[in-house]
Formats: C-alpha cells, structure tokens, sequence
C-alpha cells in the first residue's frame, strides 16, 4: 500500500521501509510555505529545497550563485507548510567544500526545519557524507548530471551513456551509499543504467530524467505547473497542471503517475 496523506509523517528510516516493500516515492521541490502546503497534502513524500531555486526562482542561469543563507531562509519558510513530508535541504555550491563548512551549513538547515541535506557527487565528497552522518546529520546523495558541476561539463548534459562513464556511476552510487547515505538522486542518467543501479542499491535512488526504474521521482515544482522559467525545458519534464487542472490537482496527478509507474515514460525518459 502506497502512503496517503492520513498516514504519519515521515521519517528517515521509513525510506528504506518504502524501498524493501516496493513501494514507490514522490518527491518535489518547494521554495514556500504556501506551495509547501499543498504538496503536503496532496501525496508528496518528500520535499526538496533545492538550490534550482537559484534558476526558477532567483532567474540566474545556473545554481552556482545561491548562498547558504538562502537555503536556510527558504528551509524555514517550507518548514511552515509541512505536516508530513519529509524536508530536505540542498548544500549549495561550494558550502560543502570542507567538512566544516558543510557541517556547519547542514546544522543551520536542520535548525530550519530539514530533516535531510543533499549534496552532489562521490569523490572528496564521500568524507564529507561520512562527516555529517556520523554527526547524526542524514544525507541525500546526488549524481548522475549534477547541476553543481555546469562550469566543467560545459552545459547539462544526460551523463552515463559511455562505458567508463556507466561503470564509474555505478561505482560512485555503490561508494555514496556505503559512506552512509540514506536516499540517492539519480539526475540525467539512461533508463537501463538508473535501473541497473537501483536494483544494485542498498538505499531509495529519487530519479529526475533517469527512467521509470528508479524507487521514486522527483520535479521542480515550476516544471511540474508548466510555468515558463526562462530556461530550455528538459526532456524529462511534464506539465502536470494539464491533467491536473488545478495546483493540487497537478500534485495529486503526479503523485499518482509515480505511484503507479505511468511517469516518467520513454517520451520523459533517456536511452
Ligand atoms: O536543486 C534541485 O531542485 C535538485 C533537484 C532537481 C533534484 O537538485
């Protein structure tokens, strides 16, 4: 049985819960308490403050200027609107350099009401998943196309296509899990890899453009409502708002398209 809005709030552990019993997760950005709320209460299990807040929200053409204050300051505001969902905050660029630094950032997010913080890439980054966790901080994984990284990939691009590139991702999703992160985001990967990884993984993968093999799926809430962000519309976004003829409705749509495997399909997906 899928969790309704009825049941409890959740709670880290419970994720693993959702993934050892099959059962898919939905998750969506938020930058508001008013958003916030009607995710809330319309069947989203998770809830992201993502630095893409920095490129629908801020209108930057990438994520690498939002600052540590303005997560905290949107964490709080989202804190407000939620009952049940399960708050994540992202570290954005650069605040998770050092240990220190993203320790200090992540304690600053959980004050503000996250139960999580997400932080791109395997790598050096590996310690500083084992830094937070043993300090009692959870940790979301990110990989595959990591916005973070735009200045050295030279756009956003689907990542994992090649051979070396599919085995080092595979690699990388095994190394993020096993340094003690609870949920892993799946960002621009082909559907057979993100499945392949799902499969292999010990913890829940949240895909976004990584195929319906994955243990859940996440939007940016200005996708999911069609709204124009002045940016090139991904292949895997779809207007939600269409079908759902309301906000909430579109939320619910969503909810229900994950749910039920319906989304993402191959037109919202990579090879
Ligand atoms: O910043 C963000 O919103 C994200 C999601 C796209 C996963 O990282």
């Amino acid at each position: 049985m899928n969790a309704t809005a009825a049941e409890k709030p959740w709670t880290v552990p419970m994720l693993a819960e959702a993934k050892r019993e099959g059962r898919r997760l939905v998750m969506l950005t938020a930058y508001d308490a008013g958003f916030a709320r009607v995710l809330d209460e319309n069947g989203t299990d998770l809830v992201l403050v993502g630095d893409s807040l920095g490129m629908v929200v801020q209108g930057h053409a990438s994520t690498l200027p939002v600052t540590v204050d303005d997560i905290a300051y949107h964490t709080a505001c989202v804190a407000r609107g939620l009952k049940r969902a399960l708050l994540i905050a992202d570290l954005p660029f650069g605040a998770d350099a050092t240990p220190e630094r993203a320790l200090e950032a992540s304690l600053r997010f959980l004050r503000a009401g996250a139960a999580m913080v997400k932080l791109e890439g395997a790598g050096f980054k590996l310690d500083i998943i084992r830094h937070l966790v043993e300090r009692e901080i959870p940790v979301c994984a990110h990989l595959g196309l990591t916005p973070q990284s735009v200045l050295r990939l030279g756009g956003f691009k689907v990542q994992g296509r090649e051979a070396a590139a599919a085995a080092k991702l595979r690699q990388d999703a095994r190394l993020v899990a096993e340094a003690g992160a609870s949920l892993l985001v799946l960002e621009c990967v082909p559907s057979a890899l993100a499945a392949e990884i799902t499969a292999a993984s010990a913890i829940p993968t949240i895909g976004i453009g990584a195929g319906p093999g994955c243990d859940g799926q996440v939007l940016v809430l200005h996708d999911l409502l069609g709204a124009n962000t002045g940016h090139r519309r991904p292949k895997f976004v779809k207007d939600f708002l269409a079908e759902g003829s309301s906000i909430a409705g579109a939320v619910r749509a969503f909810a229900a398209a994950v749910r039920d495997g319906r989304f993402p399909d191959a037109a919202h997906s990579y090879e």
